[in-house]
C-alpha cells in the first residue's frame, strides 16, 4: 500500500511538472521588467528551456515581441513526449507542424527546437511564423550536452520550468552564470540551495506571488484532486496562489521602499490588535524581535527582526539586509535558529536588519 501511494504521489509530483503559464501573466511580468529598462533583451540571445513550443505561450509571446524587444534571437526547446509522465498527450495547438517533416515517432523519442533570428523574410516583420524548427539529436532533458550548449549561447533563461526538479533547475543556470527569469512554488524561497542566494542579493523575487500569478493551463489528463479550475477558450486553467517568479533581472519593484512606522507609532497605532496589545516579542533562542506583519516591521529598529516570507516580495535591498532566517536552526550558517517564544515553536521568519 505504501508503495502504490508512494508510486501515485510520483505521478501526481511529475503531472504537476505539466502546468502551463498562461500569456497575461508572462506579459505582466516581462512589461515589468522592460519598465525598468526599455532595452533590458536588445541585442540578446534568450533561451526559453522545457517548453514545449507547440502549446507555449513563452515562445509565442517572445516571438511576436521578437522586433519590440531588439531581440538578436529567440531559441526554444521542447522535452520528447515519451519523456514525459504517461498519460500527457503531445498536442498540436500552436503550430500546424504535418507538411514540415512533423514525424510522429520522432515527436515521441525527441524534443525540438524552435528557433528565430533577424534573417530577412517576405512579410518584413519578424514574428511568430517566422520560427524554424527542428528536432534535437536527443529528448531535450535540460541537463544534456545538446540544451546546455544552448544555454551557454544564451544572455536569459526564461521558463516555468518542471516543479520537481527547481533546484537542479536554478542550479543548471546559476553554474553557467546567466540571467533568468523563472516560475518556483513560494515555498522555493528557503530551500538551502536558494536561500543563501536571496540573502546575498544574487537573485530576488521577481515582480509578485501568489495571486499575481493567475493560474496553469493544465493537460487534460491532469485529475485535478479538488483544485479550483475554470474552462477558457477551451483551456482547462488550475488557480493557484502559492507561486512566484525568481529571477535576477533588475526591476523597479525592489527598489521602491516600504513605508513604515516607528516602534512607539506601531504600539499605538498598528492595525494589527496583536501588535498593539503584545508587542514584539523577543525569541527564547535567539537575540531577535518577532514582526508578524511586514507592515508591522518598526523602522526604528536597529537590531535583528524575524519577519514573514511573504516580506521578500517587499523587499528592498537598500532599505534592510537579509540577515539570515529562522527555520529549522539547522539548515547552514544562515539558518540562525528554530524560533519559539514562550517555549512554543512559531512560523519561519526571514531575519532581517535595517540599513544605514
Ligand atoms: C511546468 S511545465 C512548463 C511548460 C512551459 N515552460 C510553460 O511555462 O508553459 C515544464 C515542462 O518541462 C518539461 N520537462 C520535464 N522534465 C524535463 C527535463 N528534464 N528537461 C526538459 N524539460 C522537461 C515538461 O514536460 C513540461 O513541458
Amino acid at each position: 500500500m505504501a508503495r502504490l501511494n508512494d508510486k501515485m504521489a510520483d505521478a501526481k509530483k511529475a503531472k504537476n511538472d505539466e502546468f502551463y503559464t498562461l500569456y497575461e501573466d508572462i506579459q505582466k511580468e516581462i512589461n515589468a521588467y522592460l519598465e525598468y529598462n526599455p532595452d533590458v533583451f536588445r541585442n540578446k540571445t534568450v533561451l526559453l528551456p522545457c517548453d514545449d513550443p507547440e502549446w507555449s505561450n513563452f515562445t509565442r509571446f517572445f516571438a511576436q515581441n521578437f522586433e519590440n524587444f531588439g531581440l538578436k534571437k529567440l531559441i526554444s526547446t521542447s522535452y520528447a513526449a515519451d519523456s514525459k509522465p504517461a498519460g500527457i498527450p503531445y498536442q498540436l495547438t500552436l503550430f500546424e507542424m504535418e507538411g514540415f517533416g512533423y514525424d510522429e515517432a520522432k515527436t515521441r523519442s525527441h524534443g525540438k527546437i524552435f528557433t528565430l533570428t533577424r534573417r530577412k523574410n517576405k512579410s518584413g516583420k519578424i514574428d511568430i511564423d517566422d520560427l524554424e524548427w527542428q528536432y534535437l539529436e536527443g529528448d531535450g532533458d535540460f541537463r544534456s550536452d545538446e540544451v546546455k550548449a544552448l544555454r551557454d549561447e544564451a544572455d536569459f533563461i526564461i521558463t516555468n520550468p518542471p516543479f520537481s526538479m527547481f533546484r537542479e533547475f536554478l542550479f543548471w543556470i546559476m553554474e553557467a552564470k546567466k540571467q533568468f527569469l523563472i516560475i518556483g512554488n513560494i515555498n522555493c524561497v528557503l530551500y538551502k540551495e536558494v536561500f543563501p542566494l536571496i540573502m546575498d542579493n544574487e537573485i530576488w523575487l521577481g515582480n509578485g506571488m501568489g495571486r499575481w500569478i493567475s493560474g496553469f493551463i493544465v493537460p487534460e489528463a491532469y485529475e485535478l484532486y479538488g483544485t479550483e479550475a475554470r474552462i477558457e477558450n477551451g483551456q482547462r486553467i488550475v488557480a493557484t496562489n502559492n507561486c512566484l517568479w525568481l529571477t535576477n533581472i533588475e526591476h523597479g519593484r525592489r527598489h521602491q521602499p516600504l513605508h513604515l512606522m516607528t516602534m512607539a507609532d506601531n504600539l499605538k497605532f498598528s492595525k494589527h490588535k496583536s501588535i498593539r496589545e503584545q508587542g514584539y516579542p523577543k525569541y527564547d533562542n535567539f537575540d531577535a524581535i518577532e514582526v508578524s506583519y511586514t507592515d508591522a516591521i518598526p523602522k526604528d529598529y536597529d537590531g535583528i527582526m524575524g519577519v514573514p516570507i511573504t516580506f521578500l516580495d517587499k523587499y528592498n535591498p537598500d532599505q534592510f539586509e537579509i540577515v539570515g532566517e529562522f527555520n529549522h536552526g539547522k539548515d547552514g550558517d544562515f539558518d540562525l535558529a528554530a524560533p519559539t517564544i514562550n517555549g512554543k515553536s512559531i512560523y519561519k521568519r526571514v531575519a532581517i536588519r535595517k540599513k544605514g
